[in-house]
């Protein structure tokens, strides 16, 4: 909570504070530019541990990735929750879960999240295959698309918005029970878009009123969620099915409440996979030596199941051949490295002194933030030699999975954090890499790809650093061309 009594003045074993040269404002401006460099630079003069005044709130940044366990496990006395619980429904348009209007609400949500997990990720990852396979055939491997030795010219971005926005639209809440496709589903990918771009703004709680068409944009894709719009949908996932049902129970819920929940969902769930896939996607075509050693890897795993791929059928990859490609995961994980800036953010519930470490404790109050910046321990070279390098192999030790990562000679409990970490950890995390893993498998059994020359290299737009992966500042020309078989 921002009160005049803090301001400026702290108490004993608190961390060193900034304050910004405008009251209040603080640095959210400076951090907005660009977040990683204003904390680097921080962390170089005040150490590992300081508090920064931005926007009315305290937020203190702990830089330093031994320390992050600690700050993890600690649930109860800094809550994640408090802060989604504020922001996500101003950003999505429902009620608060937790005002006491809804009870039980927000644990039923809570458990709703399983599954997307477990047997549950088996389901999901066949219906994304199917779905995948459908628009692929539909799109780009029908009449005239890309026939053998003739190429094709695309965006990279706007590729993999297109097919992963549908595909994954598909999976989650169904198809209409009359036809395989949504009509219209480029419109809704266009309005998303441009919800999308004042996503920022959104979350940095500016009033919705104030960003012009953003509030009749926003309407117009929750009421694409509207119940007697999702009841004729049929092959809807049960993740969405359970979540409507646990919607039902709340007479207070009006419709648009409800749908609004929905439009939330999806965009969690594409408002980051679009962006990895564009990532992962880039970095593979850039380095070919590196995409042929995954294709490989992905036609010896087909063959493993004595599969002999041939582009005139459909492909099909089992969560099992998915999980036994190491080189490609590791190859997605060293693009979220690369791309992903999300902030890891606790509320502080009750004045007490935080225990960093065994030597080390700071004092913290109630209504403070505590914030986590992964980006700068990806980034950081003592960790990950090169670190604005993309190696193949980074994630990979002895043909197997690499989870060594040392900082002061210490290895690492938490080295890659794209997904949030504890409480707050990303409940879509197997599924996000499955469909992604899904996604660059059909590019590239199906396509010969390649960059357009002549371009620069593809930058991050940090407009929404703090947020979850950032998109490239303009998109990339590439070219493909049916593979012969
Ligand atoms: C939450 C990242 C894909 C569903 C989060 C959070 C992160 C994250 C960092 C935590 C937010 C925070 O700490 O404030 C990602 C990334 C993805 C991805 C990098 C893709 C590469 C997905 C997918 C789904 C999904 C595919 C669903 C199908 C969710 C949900 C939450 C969440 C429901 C909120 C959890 C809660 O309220 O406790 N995600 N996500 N995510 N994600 Fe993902």
């Amino acid at each position: 909570q921002f009160s005049l009594f803090s301001l400026g003045c702290r108490r004993e074993g608190e961390p060193p504070l900034i304050n910004g040269w405008i009251p209040y404002i603080g640095k959210a401006l400076e951090f907005g530019q660009d977040a990683n460099r204003f904390l680097d630079k921080h962390k170089r003069k005040f150490g590992d541990i300081f508090t920064v005044q931005m926007a009315g709130k305290y937020m203190t940044f702990v830089m330093d990735p031994l320390l992050f366990p600690n700050i993890i496990k600690h649930g109860r006395q800094l809550d994640f929750h408090e802060f989604s619980n504020k922001v996500a429904p101003m950003t999505f348009g429902y009620p608060p879960t937790n005002s006491g209007k809804f009870p039980h609400m927000q644990e039923q949500i809570s458990r709703s999240f399983q599954l997307l997990q477990g047997d549950n990720l088996t389901v999901l990852t066949e219906s994304m295959m199917g779905n995948l396979m459908l628009l692929l055939r539909q799109d780009y491997l029908g009449e005239g698309a890309g026939r053998e030795g003739c190429w094709r010219k695309s965006r990279m971005y706007e590729f993999c918005n297109s097919l992963m926005f549908e595909a994954t639209f598909l999976t989650m809440y169904g198809r209409p029970v009359t036809a395989p496709r949504h009509s219209g589903t480029s419109d809704l990918r266009e309005d998303f878009a441009r919800f999308d771009s004042m996503f920022p703004l959104l979350i940095a709680q500016i009033p919705i009123g104030l960003l012009r068409r953003t509030k009749t944009i926003r309407q117009k894709l929750i009421n694409y969620f509207l119940p007697h719009r999702m009841s004729c949908w049929s092959h809807t996932s049960q993740f969405i099915k359970r979540r409507s049902e646990v919607l039902e129970q709340y007479d207070t819920l009006r419709d648009t409440d409800k749908a609004a929940h929905h439009f939330a969902i999806l965009w969690a769930s594409v408002g980051n996979t679009i962006p990895a896939c564009f990532w992962s996607m880039y970095y593979l075509v850039s380095h070919p030596e590196a995409l042929e050693v995954v294709r490989q890897e992905i036609h010896d795993v087909l063959k493993l199941s004595e599969v002999e791929f041939s582009s005139d059928r459909d492909v099909t990859l089992s969560r099992e051949q998915l999980d036994k490609l190491l080189f490609l995961e590791s190859a997605i994980n060293e693009s979220l490295r690369l791309s992903s800036a999300s902030m890891n953010i606790r509320v502080v519930q009750e004045d007490f002194s935080l225990r960093l470490n065994a030597e080390r404790s700071v004092a913290v109050r109630k209504g403070d933030i505590i914030a986590l910046y992964p980006q700068s321990m990806h980034m950081d070279p003592e960790i990950y030699e090169e670190p604005q390098t993309f190696r193949l192999d980074r994630y990979i030790q002895d043909g197997r999975e690499k989870t060594d990562f040392f900082k002061d000679g210490q290895k690492l409990k938490y080295y890659l954090m794209p997904f949030g970490s504890g409480s707050s950890m990303c409940p879509g995390r197997y599924f996000a890499i499955n469909e992604i893993k899904q996604f660059l498998c059909m590019m590239l059994l199906y396509f010969d790809l390649q960059l357009e020359a002549g371009q620069s290299r593809a930058t991050l737009d940090s407009s929404r650093a703090g947020l979850g992966i950032l998109l490239p500042a303009q998109d990339v020309s590439f070219r493909y061309r049916l593979r012969a078989v």
